[in-house]
């Protein structure tokens, strides 16, 4: 993938993501080393769809550690089965919350946040390795669309972790 990704801000969300995933995956796949490609994968979602927070949750032991990502700080460690990002983890499912007020336990980072998207990294044995999460400061961003090319997109990663 070159620096810039030229991906044309006027095409539609699904058109986005089928000119991103490919050139994801081939950027992931030369490179070993998993901070890099989960700083990568976190900067080329921010740099195309301009979320205010998207970054991983990477599984350790009884916790999820904050990993890559892009956006404003963040909590760094999240117990197993606690908000968005370890119901997640505890489901293996991804979660769709078009608004975090309604989602008992969600863990607010950011006030600004309003509605989010968590999808599982889960190997072929069915463990999940992390999670990707993605907020918005925006309620109506967020849809079925994003979580069906993120779990794509979260399969890529799985394959490369
Ligand atoms: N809202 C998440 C916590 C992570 S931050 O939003 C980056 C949750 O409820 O798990």
């Amino acid at each position: 993938m070159s620096e810039n990704l030229i991906i044309d801000i006027n095409a539609s969300k699904p058109e986005k993501y089928e000119a991103l995933l490919p050139r994801i995956e081939s950027l992931i796949a030369y490179e070993t080393s998993l901070t890099a490609n989960l700083a990568n994968v976190s900067a080329a979602l921010r740099e195309v769809f301009g979320w205010w927070w998207v970054g991983f949750y990477i599984v350790d032991g009884e916790e999820l550690v904050l990993g890559p990502f892009q956006g404003p700080v963040a909590c760094t460690r999240i117990r197993f089965g606690r908000g968005v990002c370890g119901t997640a983890w505890k489901e293996a499912k991804s979660q769709l919350v078009p608004d975090v007020e309604k989602f008992p336990g969600h863990i607010a980072c950011s006030s600004a946040s309003v509605s989010e998207i968590v999808v599982p990294v889960i190997d072929k044995n069915g463990n999940v390795l992390a999670v990707l999460d993605v907020d918005s400061e925006c309620y109506d961003v967020l849809d079925e669309t994003d979580v069906l090319y993120l779990e794509r997109l979260a399969a890529m990663v799985a394959d490369n972790f």
